[in-house]
Protein backbone atom coordinates (compact mmCIF):
# COMPACT_ATOMS: atom_id res chain seq x y z
CA UNK A 1 0.00 0.00 0.00
CA UNK A 2 1.08 3.51 -0.89
CA UNK A 3 2.05 5.40 2.33
CA UNK A 4 -0.44 7.97 3.83
CA UNK A 5 0.84 11.50 2.67
CA UNK A 6 0.02 13.79 4.95
CA UNK A 7 0.95 17.69 5.01
CA UNK A 8 2.23 19.03 8.40
CA UNK A 9 0.49 22.55 8.43
CA UNK A 10 2.62 25.18 10.94
CA UNK A 11 1.47 28.95 10.29
CA UNK A 12 4.30 30.81 12.33
CA UNK A 13 7.05 33.44 10.46
CA UNK A 14 8.29 35.11 13.43
CA UNK A 15 12.09 35.24 13.58
CA UNK A 16 12.25 33.92 17.17
CA UNK A 17 9.44 31.57 16.38
CA UNK A 18 9.55 28.53 18.76
CA UNK A 19 6.64 26.12 17.51
CA UNK A 20 8.35 24.97 14.62
CA UNK A 21 10.08 22.77 17.19
CA UNK A 22 6.99 20.86 17.80
CA UNK A 23 5.88 21.17 13.68
CA UNK A 24 9.63 18.64 13.46
CA UNK A 25 8.55 16.81 15.98
CA UNK A 26 5.51 15.90 14.50
CA UNK A 27 7.15 15.26 10.74
CA UNK A 28 9.63 12.96 12.52
CA UNK A 29 6.56 10.99 14.38
CA UNK A 30 4.86 10.56 11.31
CA UNK A 31 7.69 9.44 9.23
CA UNK A 32 8.75 7.06 12.03
CA UNK A 33 5.36 5.19 11.30
CA UNK A 34 5.90 5.48 7.51
CA UNK A 35 3.88 8.21 6.11
CA UNK A 36 5.36 10.42 3.74
CA UNK A 37 5.02 13.85 6.17
CA UNK A 38 6.01 17.00 4.48
CA UNK A 39 6.33 20.13 6.51
CA UNK A 40 4.31 23.06 4.91
CA UNK A 41 6.26 25.71 6.56
CA UNK A 42 5.01 29.73 5.65
CA UNK A 43 8.64 30.98 6.31
CA UNK A 44 9.53 29.36 3.85
CA UNK A 45 6.19 29.62 2.09
CA UNK A 46 6.01 33.18 1.63
CA UNK A 47 2.52 32.78 0.51
CA UNK A 48 1.44 36.49 -0.05
CA UNK A 49 -1.69 37.95 2.72
CA UNK A 50 -5.00 36.38 0.90
CA UNK A 51 -5.89 38.11 -2.41
CA UNK A 52 -7.87 35.30 -4.75
CA UNK A 53 -7.80 31.69 -3.79
CA UNK A 54 -5.99 29.41 -5.75
CA UNK A 55 -9.33 28.40 -6.85
CA UNK A 56 -10.04 31.81 -8.41
CA UNK A 57 -6.91 31.76 -10.41
CA UNK A 58 -7.54 30.51 -14.28
CA UNK A 59 -5.83 27.10 -14.61
CA UNK A 60 -2.02 27.23 -14.92
CA UNK A 61 -2.09 30.93 -14.07
CA UNK A 62 -1.75 30.58 -10.13
CA UNK A 63 1.70 31.86 -8.74
CA UNK A 64 4.12 28.54 -8.96
CA UNK A 65 3.83 28.51 -4.73
CA UNK A 66 0.19 28.09 -5.26
CA UNK A 67 0.12 25.60 -7.25
CA UNK A 68 3.03 23.44 -5.98
CA UNK A 69 1.02 23.22 -2.45
CA UNK A 70 -2.55 22.58 -4.01
CA UNK A 71 -0.74 19.48 -6.08
CA UNK A 72 0.48 18.65 -2.62
CA UNK A 73 -2.90 19.08 -0.89
CA UNK A 74 -4.32 17.07 -3.75
CA UNK A 75 -2.28 13.70 -3.09
CA UNK A 76 -3.40 14.66 0.83
CA UNK A 77 -4.39 11.69 2.90
CA UNK A 78 -4.22 13.94 5.87
CA UNK A 79 -3.36 17.45 7.47
CA UNK A 80 -1.72 17.82 10.81
CA UNK A 81 -2.07 21.34 11.47
CA UNK A 82 0.60 22.41 13.90
CA UNK A 83 -0.80 25.65 15.88
CA UNK A 84 0.19 28.24 18.46
CA UNK A 85 -1.85 30.70 19.99
CA UNK A 86 -1.65 34.35 19.54
CA UNK A 87 -4.49 36.39 22.34
CA UNK A 88 -6.47 33.13 22.22
CA UNK A 89 -6.55 32.69 19.12
CA UNK A 90 -5.22 31.51 15.57
CA UNK A 91 -2.02 32.39 14.55
CA UNK A 92 -2.83 34.80 11.42
CA UNK A 93 -0.17 33.07 9.01
CA UNK A 94 -1.38 30.00 9.55
CA UNK A 95 -5.15 31.03 8.90
CA UNK A 96 -4.04 33.03 5.37
CA UNK A 97 -2.21 29.71 4.43
CA UNK A 98 -5.25 27.78 5.14
CA UNK A 99 -7.13 30.53 3.57
CA UNK A 100 -5.91 29.93 0.12
CA UNK A 101 -7.25 26.36 -0.67
CA UNK A 102 -10.62 24.86 0.12
CA UNK A 103 -11.98 21.64 -2.08
CA UNK A 104 -8.00 20.28 -1.64
CA UNK A 105 -9.02 20.08 2.22
CA UNK A 106 -12.28 18.15 1.48
CA UNK A 107 -13.48 14.58 2.70
CA UNK A 108 -9.48 14.32 4.43
CA UNK A 109 -9.36 14.00 8.47
CA UNK A 110 -7.32 17.04 9.98
CA UNK A 111 -5.48 16.75 13.19
CA UNK A 112 -4.61 19.50 15.79
CA UNK A 113 -1.28 19.87 17.71
CA UNK A 114 -1.41 23.00 19.42
CA UNK A 115 1.45 24.80 21.78
CA UNK A 116 2.22 27.85 23.46
CA UNK A 117 5.15 29.19 25.52
CA UNK A 118 2.96 29.34 28.34
CA UNK A 119 1.16 26.18 30.69
CA UNK A 120 -1.78 25.54 28.63
CA UNK A 121 -0.41 24.43 25.26
CA UNK A 122 -2.58 26.65 22.86
CA UNK A 123 -5.78 24.33 23.70
CA UNK A 124 -7.85 28.13 22.89
CA UNK A 125 -6.71 28.51 19.25
CA UNK A 126 -7.03 25.00 18.99
CA UNK A 127 -11.01 24.89 19.83
CA UNK A 128 -11.43 27.69 17.08
CA UNK A 129 -9.29 25.92 14.85
CA UNK A 130 -11.18 23.14 14.84
CA UNK A 131 -14.88 25.29 13.37
CA UNK A 132 -12.13 26.44 11.28
CA UNK A 133 -10.86 23.01 9.75
CA UNK A 134 -14.91 21.83 10.15
CA UNK A 135 -15.79 24.70 7.25
CA UNK A 136 -12.96 23.96 4.86
CA UNK A 137 -14.45 19.95 5.07
CA UNK A 138 -11.86 18.37 6.82
CA UNK A 139 -12.85 16.21 9.30
CA UNK A 140 -11.27 16.49 13.04
CA UNK A 141 -10.31 13.33 15.32
CA UNK A 142 -11.20 13.89 18.32
CA UNK A 143 -8.05 14.18 19.82
CA UNK A 144 -5.73 16.66 20.12
CA UNK A 145 -2.19 16.72 21.03
CA UNK A 146 -1.24 20.49 22.99
CA UNK A 147 2.53 21.25 23.89
CA UNK A 148 3.06 23.61 26.92
CA UNK A 149 6.44 25.68 27.48
CA UNK A 150 6.91 24.51 23.57
CA UNK A 151 10.80 26.28 23.27
CA UNK A 152 11.38 24.10 26.76
CA UNK A 153 9.74 21.11 25.67
CA UNK A 154 11.61 20.20 22.41
CA UNK A 155 15.22 20.75 20.82
CA UNK A 156 15.29 22.86 17.98
CA UNK A 157 15.64 19.75 15.55
CA UNK A 158 12.47 18.37 17.54
CA UNK A 159 13.81 16.14 19.78
CA UNK A 160 11.38 15.92 22.91
CA UNK A 161 13.27 17.00 26.05
CA UNK A 162 11.08 14.20 27.99
CA UNK A 163 11.74 11.01 26.15
CA UNK A 164 8.28 10.36 27.13
CA UNK A 165 6.75 12.21 24.85
CA UNK A 166 6.30 9.93 21.44
CA UNK A 167 4.30 7.57 24.10
CA UNK A 168 1.80 10.10 25.31
CA UNK A 169 1.27 10.44 21.60
CA UNK A 170 0.68 7.29 20.93
CA UNK A 171 -3.52 7.21 20.94
CA UNK A 172 -3.44 10.11 18.81
CA UNK A 173 -1.45 9.31 16.20
CA UNK A 174 -3.19 6.02 15.96
CA UNK A 175 -6.22 7.72 15.74
CA UNK A 176 -5.27 9.94 13.11
CA UNK A 177 -3.97 6.79 10.33
CA UNK A 178 -7.47 5.01 11.43
CA UNK A 179 -9.37 8.27 9.94
CA UNK A 180 -6.93 8.56 7.36
CA UNK A 181 -7.28 5.00 6.11
CA UNK A 182 -11.13 5.01 6.44
CA UNK A 183 -11.40 8.06 4.59
CA UNK A 184 -9.32 7.28 1.88
CA UNK A 185 -11.06 3.55 1.76
CA UNK A 186 -14.25 5.49 1.43
CA UNK A 187 -13.08 8.23 -1.01
CA UNK A 188 -11.74 5.43 -4.07
CA UNK A 189 -15.42 4.45 -3.80
CA UNK A 190 -16.71 8.38 -4.45
CA UNK A 191 -17.19 11.66 -2.47
CA UNK A 192 -21.03 13.00 -2.68
CA UNK A 193 -19.69 16.27 -4.55
C1 LIG B 1 1.03 38.03 19.29
C2 LIG B 1 1.22 36.96 20.35
C3 LIG B 1 0.15 36.63 21.16
C4 LIG B 1 0.29 35.61 22.11
N1 LIG B 1 -0.79 35.22 22.85
C5 LIG B 1 -0.71 34.12 23.61
C6 LIG B 1 -1.87 33.58 24.22
O1 LIG B 1 -2.96 34.06 24.05
N2 LIG B 1 -1.74 32.46 24.99
C7 LIG B 1 -0.53 31.85 25.18
O2 LIG B 1 -0.48 30.85 25.87
N3 LIG B 1 0.59 32.34 24.61
C8 LIG B 1 0.54 33.46 23.83
N4 LIG B 1 1.66 33.94 23.23
C9 LIG B 1 2.95 33.29 23.48
C10 LIG B 1 3.12 32.16 22.48
O3 LIG B 1 2.47 31.00 22.95
C11 LIG B 1 4.61 31.84 22.26
O4 LIG B 1 5.32 33.05 21.95
C12 LIG B 1 4.79 30.85 21.13
O5 LIG B 1 6.16 30.51 21.04
C13 LIG B 1 4.30 31.45 19.79
O6 LIG B 1 4.43 30.54 18.73
P1 LIG B 1 5.61 30.70 17.63
O7 LIG B 1 6.87 30.87 18.43
O8 LIG B 1 5.57 29.43 16.85
O9 LIG B 1 5.30 31.91 16.84
C14 LIG B 1 1.55 34.96 22.27
C15 LIG B 1 2.62 35.32 21.44
C16 LIG B 1 2.46 36.29 20.48
C17 LIG B 1 3.61 36.61 19.55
Amino acid sequence: MDPLVVPVIYGSVRTERQGIRAARFIVRELQRRGMEAVLVDPMVERLPLLDRMYKEFEKGQAPEVLEKLASLFRRADGFAIVSGEYNHGIPPALKNLLDHFLEEYFWRPAAIVSYSGGRWGGVRAAVQLRACLGEMGMVTIPSTLPFARVGDSFATDGTPSDAKTPSYATEFFDEFVWYMEALKSKRAQGVPY
